[in-house]
């Protein structure tokens, strides 16, 4: 089995996952603009759509709300504790007649047949985890989609500007005093992390020629009994459309989550997301800006793809 996939189903088996990843919007502002600009986009794509698959489906954040709008889901994820909160969730929702649970690996697709589902989706970089088979992962996605694809992945434009900023997630806090871990280690090492900096032009050009990010270090992590992040590719915008095109999908269009909430500093995201009326306009303008596809490669570390079939 490749390392992607053995990495990518212990870090997600971890059992405290599924709730930590639960509370992503109540942590990070970048969060919740994307969430956001996917929520927006689904509500918008549901003509004709009655049964949908959900890959790497995770707690339930999209699946719950589909089944929501009345469609039938089949939630598929790598990770039990995602799939147990996921269960959970859709249970307090009152949807868990709507939602097929389903534990397994988005590179065996082999159980469902072709054009199973109206639509398939699959957020926040679930196929950037199957590395090196990502391309055979997004054909086995078109192959059982009857009319409507809609996927975020990694960003390799996205991620570059984050090389040279390792003070990327502090921008993003939405509550300083938040129990978080990851909040609390983002704060506690700012200074450490500008001190230790040096801008990496070699590891900058490695991740644009080669769009990977992790390596020979999350195998050896792995080796030693660890957890370490996903071993997750990057896509470049034109070739995540063209891999689309290739397998038959028509209308392409792509989006960058996040680009417009990146041009904002922390005090400023953080007054505008703790006003309601003025989080709900900045909302609707995040996702009109970062529909335009010519800025979809500057999103937050997403790449949006949505076509028809
Ligand atoms: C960042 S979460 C996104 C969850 C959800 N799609 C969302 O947008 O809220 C990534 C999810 O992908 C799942 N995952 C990672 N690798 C996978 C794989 N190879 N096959 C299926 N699921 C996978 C993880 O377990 C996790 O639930």
């Amino acid at each position: 089995m490749d390392y992607s996939r053995k990495i990518a189903e212990r870090l997600w088996n971890l059992p405290e996952k599924g709730e930590l990843e639960s509370h992503r919007e109540e942590t990070f502002i970048d969060d919740i603009v994307q969430k956001s600009h996917i929520e927006h986009e689904l509500l918008a794509s549901l003509d004709g759509i009655k049964t949908v698959f959900d890959g790497g489906a995770g707690c339930g954040r999209f699946s719950i709300l589909l089944a929501k709008q009345g469609c039938q889901v089949t939630h598929f994820d790598i990770s039990q504790p995602m799939i147990e909160k996921a269960r959970e969730l859709a249970k307090k929702a009152g949807v868990l007649d709507r939602i097929t649970f389903v534990k397994g690996a988005l590179e065996d697709l082999s159980a469902y047949a072709d054009h199973a589902f109206d639509l398939v989706m699959s957020f926040d970089a679930p196929i950037s985890y199957t590395y090196p088979n990502q391309e055979e992962v997004i054909g086995e996605l078109v192959r059982i989609a009857k009319k409507r694809i809609i996927l975020s992945v990694s960003s390799r434009l996205g991620y570059l500007p984050y090389l040279a900023n390792p003070l990327q997630k502090n921008q993003f806090i939405l509550n300083q005093d938040c129990e978080d871990s990851w909040v609390q280690w983002s704060i506690a090492h700012r200074q450490e992390m500008v001190d230790s900096f040096f801008f990496d032009k070699a590891g900058i050009e490695k991740l644009w020629a080669d769009g990977l990010m992790g390596g020979e270090a999350e195998i050896a992590e792995y080796e030693q009994g660890g957890a370490p992040w996903c071993i997750t590719y990057t896509f470049l915008p034109g070739e995540l459309k063209e891999l689309l095109e290739h397998f038959g999908v028509k209308n392409v269009r792509l989006a960058g989550p996040g680009a417009y909430a990146r041009t904002i500093p922390n005090e400023l995201l953080v007054k505008i997301m703790k006003d309601p009326k003025q989080r709900v306009d900045f909302l609707e303008v995040c996702y009109q800006y970062d529909s335009n596809p010519y800025v979809c490669g500057m999103g937050k570390d997403n790449l949006l793809a949505k076509g028809e079939l």
